[in-house]
């Protein structure tokens, strides 16, 4: 009696893409810098900035666009950065805490802050001056209401000595 002979079925080979299928190149303009994200397009900003830059201002609070401490400009208007994925942002301008100043050492904000005592903890405070500053760019001269269109939130309750700084930078005046 002669053996039926077995089929061998061949596997079909796994896709090396399968593991990366998610992953695309999203490039990326923050503080002048170009960078590519190589990963999840839906990573949320903030931790491309904290976890691959190592660009720690923008701090995690909230994580539901809520309290502002992940501020960033983009494209000159204030963001959470907890709340949008990297997708989203190929060819918009993306500037930190870190990249206020340009070549400056401190963008005035940051000379009025000091001067005004603006800091309780600090941990919401790069998410208060990228709102003071994206405000100053569309009101150079605020007012009281003005100021109060900031929403973000301070747990140490630093708002007053906030609108002094703004007020005083908005007025130009040195430290
Ligand atoms: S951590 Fe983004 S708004 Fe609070
Ligand atoms: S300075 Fe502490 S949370 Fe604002």
């Amino acid at each position: 009696m002669t053996d039926t002979p077995t089929r061998r079925i061949k596997s079909k080979p796994v896709p090396l893409a399968a593991a990366s299928s998610l992953e695309k190149t999203v490039p990326l303009r923050i503080n002048g810098k170009q960078y590519f994200h190589n990963g999840d397009p839906n990573l949320p900003l903030l931790w491309f900035l904290r976890d691959v830059l190592r660009l720690t201002g923008a701090k995690y609070g909230c994580d539901s666009n809520t309290c502002g401490a992940c501020m960033v400009l983009i494209d000159g208007k204030a963001q959470h950065a907890c709340a949008i994925a990297v997708k989203d942002l190929a060819r918009r301008e993306i500037v930190t805490i870190e990249g206020l100043a340009g070549k400056n050492a401190l963008h005035p904000l940051q000379e009025s802050w000091i001067a005004e005592d603006a800091i309780g903890c600090g941990y919401c405070q790069p998410g208060q001056i990228i709102a003071a500053a994206a405000l100053l760019k569309r009101k150079p001269d605020p007012g009281d209401a003005d100021i109060d269109t900031i929403t973000n939130l301070c747990r140490c309750g630093t708002y007053p000595r906030i609108r002094a700084a703004i007020m005083r930078t908005a007025a130009g005046k040195k430290a």
